[in-house]
């Protein structure tokens, strides 16, 4: 899977690929590609955002500083989907990231302060992502999660066994995982429940199919 980053913070992705699930399959089963506005912008000084039309607090990411990036990186319009990072965008559900798994190779747009020009969203883009109802600084984070949520979706990502028993997964039918414990079997008087002691595996599956929540 190829996925591009359009960011003014390239950096900001150091951490996220030098820790698990990313560091596993990067440069094998993920391709990261992070890709700066300054890079390509027209506009003189690395100018990349302007002040809103109508007036108003904050500067907007210009829609021919994009347009830009884009033709200097794919050469034309992207044959791919192309995902504007923002708060009006669809909600991200796993349902959505199980769909946007089967895409061989998408394009994160990120954006910060007033965000986007409209044109952007409407022209450059395909689709528009949200990642809760809830407004960020700025749309890097919100990559970030993307990467990570369908980084673990990635053949070899996981240890065997790790990823399909999940929150929100078909074996689950769709509920959130049962509640895990690990030593000590006591603390404080907090005791984990004796099935999961017993070393009876039916009746540990019996028990946790009973706590799908
Ligand atoms: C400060 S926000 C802009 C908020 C915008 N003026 C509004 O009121 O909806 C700057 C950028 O952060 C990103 N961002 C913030 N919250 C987000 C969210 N919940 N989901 C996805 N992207 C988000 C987007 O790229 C957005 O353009």
């Amino acid at each position: 899977m190829q996925l591009d980053v359009f960011t003014l913070i390239p950096h900001a992705f150091a951490w996220l690929t030098e820790q698990r699930p990313v560091a596993t399959v990067l440069g094998d089963e993920l391709d990261l590609r992070l890709f700066s506005y300054r890079d390509y912008t027209p506009l003189r000084a690395r100018q990349v955002d302007d002040e809103p039309y109508g007036g108003g607090a904050g500067m907007v990411l210009r829609v021919d500083v994009v347009a830009a990036a884009l033709e200097a990186v794919y050469g034309g319009p992207p044959q791919h989907p192309v995902i504007a990072l923002t708060p009006q965008g669809r909600q991200l559900t796993q349902a959505v990231v199980e769909e946007l798994a089967l895409e061989p190779r998408i394009t994160f747009l990120s954006a910060r302060f007033e965000g986007f020009d409209e044109r952007i969203v409407e022209h450059l883009s395909t689709d528009a992502v949200s990642i809760g109802p809830y407004v960020l600084s700025n749309g890097d984070l919100p990559a970030m999660v993307l990467i990570d949520a369908l980084a673990r979706r990635l053949p070899g990502a996981l240890r065997e066994g790790s990823g399909e028993l999940e929150s929100f997964s078909e074996e689950l039918g769709g509920g959130l995982e049962y509640p895990h414990y690990t030593r000590p079997a006591e603390f404080r008087g907090w005791s984990v429940p004796d099935v999961l002691l017993s070393g009876d595996h039916a009746r540990v599956d019996a028990w946790r199919r009973e706590h799908v929540r």
